[in-house]
């Protein structure tokens, strides 16, 4: 039987080369020692999505994110874009992830900076969200709902858990219009990524699940000299990928990033940084 994709998903972030290890490495190698570390310290090393802070800085900035805001981060992996909101602003932010070691490792990060009395990890399913009806004032997302099919899932539960009038303001991945349904599999099977929507796909879903003021801007030509420059980093951490996962992993993983990339050069897949609020 084949392994359901959610199992695939969480062991795929469980083996990820961007990790609370591999961020303790790169620190200390730049003779910062993590027993006393700033949130500035790591700001370039805990953001899993493409465009690092100032792609953070663009969803505070189209978000409307503020001091008093209850801000979800939905799927917030190993935490980089929720510390970096909690700090920038001094709002509170909780962080939402199903995969267990993120949601550990986050919380550890979080204590080592001193940012727990603002920042707070649970873990929990993005398409059945542990939360109370209309608990935040914004929502934020970063490069993940790439991973679940149930894109109306997530959008019903950011619908529910915003207030009225709350901002939702997240980025993801598109198809562009011509990707085969060849790309679609070896993307899935590689990456764990079931098949991804078109942009005009994510807005009619937005506007299903109850959101207004839909807005999207295209990032996919700025998206694909990133995510060039991201196999060529992942490549450079192969020695602490096969010390920590085996020479398989890193060699399933490099062929798999390489082809997604590919996808990306050749103009078939695309991002784009969506904006809605909820009536
Ligand atoms: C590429 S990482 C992005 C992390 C973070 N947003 C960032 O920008 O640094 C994707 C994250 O989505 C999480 N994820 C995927 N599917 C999920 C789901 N259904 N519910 C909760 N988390 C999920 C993974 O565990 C992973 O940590």
């Amino acid at each position: 039987m084949n392994t359901p994709l959610k199992a695939q998903v969480l062991s795929f972030y469980e083996q990820h080369p961007i990790n609370e290890d591999e961020i303790l490495i790169k620190l200390r190698q730049r003779g910062v020692d993590p027993e006393h570390m700033t949130q500035a310290d790591m700001q370039d090393l805990d953001q899993d999505h493409y465009g690092g802070i100032a792609a953070v800085e663009s969803l505070i900035e189209a978000g409307q994110l503020q001091a008093g805001d209850q801000v979800l981060d939905v799927c917030s992996g190993m935490g980089g874009p929720s510390r970096w909101i909690a700090h920038r602003l001094g709002c509170s932010v909780t962080g939402l992830d199903f995969t267990p070691s993120r949601v550990a490792g986050a919380t550890r990060l979080t204590q080592r900076v001193g940012l727990e009395h603002k920042v707070r990890f649970v873990q929990g399913d993005a398409t059945a969200m542990p939360f109370e009806a209309a608990q935040f004032d914004a929502a934020i997302s970063q490069e993940a709902w790439c991973h679940i099919g149930a894109k109306d899932r997530v959008l019903a539960e950011c619908a529910r858990v915003l207030r009225p009038g709350g901002r939702l303001a997240f980025t993801d991945l598109v198809d562009r219009g011509t990707m085969s349904d060849e790309d679609h599999r070896l993307l899935e099977a590689g990456m764990k990524m079931p098949r991804l929507p078109l942009r005009t796909d994510y807005e009619a879903l937005l506007a299903r699940a109850g959101f207004q003021d839909i807005r999207c801007v295209d990032l996919s030509a700025h998206w694909t000299r990133i995510l060039q420059d991201r196999l060529a980093m992942y490549r450079s951490l192969r020695e602490t990928t096969v010390a920590k996962f085996g020479l398989a992993r890193f060699e399933e993983y490099d062929a798999a990033y390489a082809r997604f990339v590919a996808l990306y050069s050749d103009g078939k897949a695309g991002g784009g940084r969506f904006t809605a609020r909820r009536a």
